[in-house]
């Protein structure tokens, strides 16, 4: 029976073989599209494996907070699938194709999957506190990179980011004390985080 599925490495190899476009936009050479491209190839998947994520906290979050925890993540997933087609878009703009297949997106990406399966939504979310540290540092690396060629795409992320650290409050909120701290700190992996509160059905 023919599998569905293709070898990983055809997907990574996809997306190695992005060469120097034959265009990009007006004031940029080739090759600094190129290097633009490869930053926004990097937010593209970490976009869509963020709208992936939340959706799969939506979907396996129970106990006390369920409904508020449920409903909260739901406009987050749009927001990152709205922002996953606007940096496509913009590599597209760019002069090189955007790869959104999934196999390509595991063989680049140097983060592990999100580790958490059915859990109370306190404890999901002292491990999506990780998810977005991770994604919005890497976001603050793109854009001090892309900076420097390019203010068009360094725009579009810090417009993005800004969202992202709302959301990542929105997060964080959840898991604040009255005093001010998180009851998650000093957590490095989301299993940690997730040990850290765990039980816990009201952080305040
Ligand atoms: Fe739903």
């Amino acid at each position: 029976m023919r599998s569905y599925r293709v070898p990983m490495a055809k997907a990574s190899d996809m997306t190695k073989s992005a060469g120097v476009p034959s265009y990009t936009v007006p004031g940029l050479t080739p090759e600094e599209g190129l290097r633009v491209s490869a930053i926004l190839q990097n937010r593209l998947n970490a976009l869509t494996d963020l709208h992936l994520t939340l959706k799969h906290v939506h979907w396996n979050v129970v106990g006390p907070h369920f409904i508020a925890v449920h409903q909260m993540l739901d406009p987050q997933v749009d927001t990152a699938r709205e922002f996953a087609d606007e940096v496509a878009e913009r590599i597209a703009t760019l002069g090189v194709a955007p790869i959104g297949t999934p196999g390509a997106i595991v063989a680049d990406r140097d983060w592990d999957d999100y580790s958490i399966g059915r859990a109370g939504a306190i404890e999901h979310l002292a491990a999506l506190d990780l998810v977005y540290s991770g994604v919005i540092a890497d976001y603050r690396e793109a854009i001090e990179e892309v900076g420097e060629v390019d203010p068009v795409t360094e725009d579009l992320l810090i417009g993005q980011v800004g969202q992202l650290e709302q959301y990542h409050w929105f997060v964080r909120a959840h898991l604040e004390t009255a005093g001010g701290e998180l009851k998650s700190a000093g957590s490095h992996t989301e299993q940690q985080a997730s040990a850290a509160v765990d039980g816990s059905t009201d952080a305040a």
